[in-house]
């Protein structure tokens, strides 16, 4: 079953209630999430006090992605606010299993985020510990920009780490880029959650945009 994760991002900041009710209508699946610091990525978005703003707003899980230099320092945050995934990048992190401990013993589902440029193999000796691996198909940042194809690859590795692992609970989560077009490939390699910004929020109609991510 493929799950469709709108990005915030490409949301009209200035409305957010009603944005985010479109798309849950529209028949998302989660509402992804995208805090960035202005350090870890050159642009910076909002934080948890603008999540748990909205979370009154709506019944989809949280699929928080943090592209911030010490995501540690917000999990009992994120946690009391009430988010499914935590999901931050292996390359903040030096202490990357005791991170994802403190995730899940929160009550949170734990995510690695890998850069286009970060191997998957560098998730090797926690594979079996995650509740996802995000797949970067664009460098984080930004929406809108065009999907980098190696990502293909990488989701079909991340496949194998985890069943070698034999954790067949995690999701394979691909974000940057998606749309009708490249979600083919990326579900044929094995992902099952997309993340789609631009594509979703821009489309004359996004119900129809959800569902063509969903079954093309
Ligand atoms: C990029 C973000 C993405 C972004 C995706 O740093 O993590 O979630 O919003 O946007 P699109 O789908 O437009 O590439
Ligand atoms: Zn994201």
């Amino acid at each position: 079953m493929i799950k469709i994760a709108p990005s915030m991002l490409s949301a009209d900041f200035s409305n957010l209630r009603d944005e985010i009710k479109s798309i849950e209508l529209a028949g998302a699946d989660l509402l992804h999430i995208d805090v960035m610091d202005g350090h870890f990525v050159p642009n910076l978005t909002f934080g948890a006090p603008i999540v748990k703003a909205i979370r009154p707003h709506t019944n989809l899980p949280f699929d928080v992605h943090l592209m911030v230099t010490n995501p540690g320092d917000y999990v009992e945050e994120y946690a009391k606010i009430g988010v499914e995934y935590f999901t931050f990048h292996q390359e903040t992190v030096p202490h990357i299993h005791r991170l994802i401990q403190h995730i899940k013993s929160l009550g949170m589902k734990a995510g690695v985020a890998l850069n286009p440029s970060t191997p998957v193999s560098i998730l090797e000796d926690v594979a079996a510990d995650v509740d996802m691996i995000l797949i970067m198909s664009v460098n984080p940042g930004f929406g809108g920009q065009s999907f980098i194809p190696r990502a293909i690859e990488k989701v079909k590795q991340a496949k194998s780490l985890l069943d070698a692992a034999g954790n067949m609970t995690a999701v394979i989560e691909v974000d940057g880029g998606i749309n009708d077009i490249t979600c083919i490939p990326i579900k044929e390699a094995g992902a099952t959650v997309l993340v789609a910004g631009s594509a979703v929020f821009g489309a004359p109609n996004r119900a129809d945009m959800i569902e063509s991510i969903r079954n093309n």
